[in-house]
């Protein structure tokens, strides 16, 4: 498996593997479609893609992850929004999500970022380092589900401010 950088020209693939990867997920009512690959779209365009990872399997792209800027209660830098991550259906339970979470963390701490955050299955990303902290939370998200690595100042603390891109109801 090889992890690498989006490169020009990588978008409609990361579309396509964002758009699969959500399609039927439980958080869609049936007949609504996923919207996840839109939240990319839009962070492109605004420039607020801090960091957009592919994974390849045999030269082929299969999953995806984007972290963007998000303000964390009174601070207004240095966190990230971890997601939207997703892996083709064919080609999940095989390491790659894994992959490309352990990379994005690698890269943020690696460039002197606070921490990650996320709104997500804790049961999937503990493995990660990833807890549920007392005072840290998402608007309209219960607390279980708002995720956090700090990596070594001050505990993130209040509501999490996403990138407008997730304004439409994903995270
Ligand atoms: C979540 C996702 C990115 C994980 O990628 P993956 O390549 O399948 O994951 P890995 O192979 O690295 O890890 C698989 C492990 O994760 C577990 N897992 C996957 N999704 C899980 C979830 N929602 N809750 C708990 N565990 C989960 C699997 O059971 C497996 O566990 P094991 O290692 O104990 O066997 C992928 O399944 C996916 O694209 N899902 C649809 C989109 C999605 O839900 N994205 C995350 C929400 S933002």
């Amino acid at each position: 498996m090889r992890i690498r950088d989006e490169q020009p020209g990588d978008a409609p693939r990361i579309t396509e593997i964002q758009y699969a990867a959500f399609k039927g997920h439980p958080r869609h009512p049936p007949g609504a479609g996923p919207f996840e690959h839109h939240i990319v779209e839009k962070l492109r365009a605004s420039g607020a893609l801090t960091l957009s990872l592919l994974a390849e399997l045999d030269g082929q792209a299969v999953g995806h992850i984007a972290l963007s800027p998000a303000a964390v209660g009174q601070d207004e830098e240095g966190w990230l929004l971890l997601g939207p991550v997703g892996v083709l259906p064919e080609m999940q339970g095989r390491g790659v999500g894994s992959a490309l979470v352990r990379e994005a963390l690698a890269r943020m701490r690696g460039a002197g970022a606070s921490g990650v955050v996320l709104v997500g299955d804790p049961g999937y990303y503990a493995r990660f380092g990833f807890l549920s902290l007392p005072g840290l939370g998402y608007p309209g998200v219960p607390g279980q589900y708002v995720l956090a690595v700090s990596f070594g100042g001050n505990p993130p603390q209040g509501d999490i401010a996403a990138h407008e891109a997730f304004d439409a109801g994903g995270h």
